[in-house]
């Protein structure tokens, strides 16, 4: 994946991740329409995966079939709302492992704090997703890649649904070889650190918590 920002512009995302920014939208629609354009994004994440060929029987003769090579993917999530994208990654791609990430932000100092890490074994032989629904400020989502690539991952990819432009340019300045995949790059943030238009705060949305 050569461009640091891939949006993907497909018309299925662009129209379900409509029906989700709209205030009406239920939780349980919200829920459906997450897990749907998670797998059209995991879809489009994965475009590049290294293959290789397996000889296979088929009712008529033998081949050579095309199969995923190496070790399996990681998909890391970043908690809470990481768990929405996961969900339906999983669907695709049922075989991958998984890995999550807690932070919390520390009231005095800002910073995020990790509370939870746990991720799979080999994580530099794997090409490893992250995932978080809005790429905000990139706070987390930096300090979250940081401790990935301490852990040995070296092929990273972060997935998102919506970007700021001010987390994008953070991510860049921090990790500039982790390509950034997203289903829109809207306007900016607002002085509460909210994506806008946006879809609101997405834990909330999914988990009905508000
Ligand atoms: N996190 C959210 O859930 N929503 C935003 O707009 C920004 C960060």
């Amino acid at each position: 994946m050569k461009d640091h920002l891939t949006v993907v512009d497909h018309p299925l995302v662009q129209h379900k991740l409509t029906l989700m920014r709209k205030q009406q939208t239920s939780t349980a629609e919200f829920r459906q329409l997450l897990r749907e354009i998670s797998q059209l994004l995991a879809y489009e994440v994965t475009r590049e995966l290294p293959m290789t060929t397996t000889p296979i029987d088929t009712p008529m003769q033998e081949m050579d079939a095309p199969v995923l090579a190496g070790p399996k993917l990681a998909l890391v999530s970043i908690l809470r709302a990481g768990n929405g994208l996961l969900d339906g990654m999983l669907e695709l791609i049922p075989s991958a492992r998984v890995g999550f990430v807690g932070l919390y932000r520390d009231e005095e100092t800002l910073k995020p704090v990790q509370y939870y890490f746990k991720v799979p074994t080999q994580l530099e032989k794997r090409l490893v997703i992250a995932v978080d629904p809005m790429l905000a400020t990139g706070n987390s989502s930096v300090a979250a890649i940081d401790m990935l690539k301490e852990a040995g991952a070296t092929d990273i990819r972060f997935l998102c649904l919506l970007a700021a432009p001010e987390g994008v340019a953070r991510m860049q300045e921090a990790h500039p070889d982790v390509p950034i995949v997203t289903a829109a790059l809207d306007e900016r943030l607002n002085e509460l650190g909210y994506i806008v238009p946006g879809l609101g705060d997405a834990g909330d949305r999914m988990f009905g918590t508000k």
